[in-house]
């Protein structure tokens, strides 16, 4: 959402910019930049930190370098927290753009990870 984009909204909605700020801010969805070319949902919810989603979120972060809602310097990945993608029995899980995994260790995300830093085949 280009930050230009807020006075339109909020004429077009009757709303104050003050508004149209709060909900832009408030909901993740809405981002201020492009994500990364992918985007990974690490689950934070009770079931997957019970067998390991904190240590698997604390080596993501480490890994990539970057927080949550951050992208790599190189434009390949968003990483963003989601509480409860429905597979908690399968825990740690992770969601890669539209790809459920689960039972991720750091090792599995790793190679997750680069997997989705190879460049596409047939692409530049
Ligand atoms: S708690 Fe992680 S998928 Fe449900």
């Amino acid at each position: 959402m280009p930050k230009d984009a807020v006075p339109l909204i909020a004429i077009s909605l009757n709303l104050s910019r003050a508004e149209v700020h709060g909900v832009l801010s408030f909901y993740h969805y809405f981002r201020k930049e492009p994500p990364g070319r992918h985007v990974v949902h690490v689950c934070r919810a009770e079931a997957c930190q019970a067998v390991g989603a904190v240590e698997l979120e604390s080596h993501a972060k480490k890994t990539l370098g970057i927080e949550w809602h951050g992208s790599t310097p190189d434009g390949a990945i968003t990483l963003e927290p989601v509480y409860c993608l429905g597979n908690c029995s399968l825990g740690p899980s992770l969601m890669v753009d539209d790809t459920l995994q689960g039972r991720v260790s750091p090792k599995r995300f790793d190679q997750l990870m680069a997997q989705l830093k190879e460049p596409a085949v047939g692409g530049a």
